[in-house]
């Protein structure tokens, strides 16, 4: 029995990766902590809530006391390090908290682990590891050709990236100086379950059906490499199990596609098969982001060749598939953006006008 310790396993990935652990294993305990932040939502784990291999702690990953009374009570194998601010937007808006959650929180548990599991000077627990969840976003961005591999220069832009660049350097830092065993993945834009309605995809979605304006940001023209959710928890699964200590990989399944065309994907779905009245009418081209990225694209050769990884959902089925989700779990949507986030979803289009 291995015991995961899982940060943000309330948010969207990482309640994915929850559910993907324990529908898989029935030798794997597993320790969710989470702030329960606006994007942290205990109805995602609703399916495994009553699960005897699975717990929930609320704890901030900056409060080194909670943190490291969890470390003292249980015996834990894996930290597998989701907790995060994740949205770009917001960390132009309010950089601050991104630097105290993503890189200070990210400290706290590297020093946690660390006190932990060292049982000599540079020696740990055997078959102890820190996973820590990062994102293609610290490569910068691409122009029309080429990919990210994993000895891309790390070039972040947004205050989310460079928060995102600085956790995995002191990852790297811990692994370096103190032998920490550790690895890092590096995925591409996510899509799936469970993602909060203020990300492209459940937020165009959302919008269509209560026939509101679509923020397209700009042109349109900017390219993500969308993986759907389960393939990104595969990834973390292998290079948790296989992945060669110290190493980075990247995951990304080169499905590559211009924000316009998922905005029109999500239009023509919903046309077809809930309202015939959405249509790309409904489209506003809004002031861009700044320090808007261009262009998203992962290399996965390295953890395709190494662990024989690759993406089983192919771009039109996990679409398709998460739509539909959506649909079937309107209530869902309708619980988080009530409440907290309501005023924030309010306000969050002010400053956008259309161009
Ligand atoms: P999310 O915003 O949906 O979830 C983040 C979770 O972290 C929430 O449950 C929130 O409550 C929790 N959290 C926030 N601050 C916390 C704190 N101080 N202490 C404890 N918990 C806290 O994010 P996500 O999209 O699921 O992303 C998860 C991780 O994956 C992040 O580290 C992100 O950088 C990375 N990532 C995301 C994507 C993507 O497309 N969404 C792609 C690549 C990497
Ligand atoms: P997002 O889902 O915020 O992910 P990220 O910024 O991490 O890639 O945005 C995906 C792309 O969609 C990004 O290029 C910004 C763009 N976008 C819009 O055009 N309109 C929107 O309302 C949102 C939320 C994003």
């Amino acid at each position: 029995m291995k015991t995961y310790l899982v940060t943000g396993g309330a948010g969207f990935i990482g309640s994915n990766f929850i559910i993907f652990m324990l529908n898989k294993y029935d030798d794997v305990k597993i320790i969710n902590v989470d702030a329960l932040t606006y994007a942290g939502n205990l109805e995602n784990l609703k399916s495994v809530e009553n699960n005897p291999n699975y717990s929930f702690i609320q704890a901030d990953i900056t409060d080194n006391e909670a943190i490291a009374k969890i470390f003292d009570e249980n015996d834990i194998d894996y930290v597998v390090n989701f907790a995060a601010e994740s949205h770009v937007d917001r960390s132009i808006s309010n950089p601050d908290i991104f630097v105290k959650t993503n890189v200070l929180g990210t400290v706290n548990l590297l020093n946690n682990a660390k006190k932990a599991w060292q049982i000599g000077d540079d020696c740990y627990k055997p078959g102890v590891k820190f996973h820590h969840v990062s994102t293609d976003e610290v490569y910068g961005s691409l122009g029309p050709e080429g990919y990210f591999t994993e000895t891309t220069p790390l070039d972040p832009h947004s205050p989310y990236s460079s928060s995102k660049a600085s956790s995995d350097l002191l990852v790297k830092a811990y692994h370096d100086t103190y032998k920490l065993p550790m690895n890092i993945t590096r995925c591409s834009n996510n899509y799936g379950p469970f993602q909060f309605p203020e990300k492209l995809i459940p937020l165009i979605m959302n919008n269509t059906l209560l026939h509101k304006d679509l923020p397209v940001y700009g042109d349109g023209m900017q390219i993500r490499d969308w993986l759907y959710v389960d393939d990104h928890c595969k990834a973390i699964d292998m290079v948790i199990r296989d992945g060669v200590d110290g190493e980075v990989y990247n995951v990304g399944g080169h499905n590559e596609r211009t924000n316009i065309f998922i905005v029109k994907t999500i239009i023509e779905y919903i046309k077809e098969n809930v309202d015939s009245q959405v249509g790309e009418h409904m489209i506003k081209h809004v002031t861009d982001r700044k320090g808007h990225d261009r262009r998203y694209g992962i290399d996965p050769q390295k953890i395709k060749d190494t662990l024989g990884w690759y993406p089983e959902t192919p771009f039109e089925v996990g679409i398709k598939k998460t739509l539909k989700w959506y649909l079937e779990n309107s209530e869902w949507v309708k619980n988080v953006t009530s409440g907290k986030y309501q005023k924030y979803y309010e306000t969050m289009y002010k400053d956008k006008k259309e161009v």
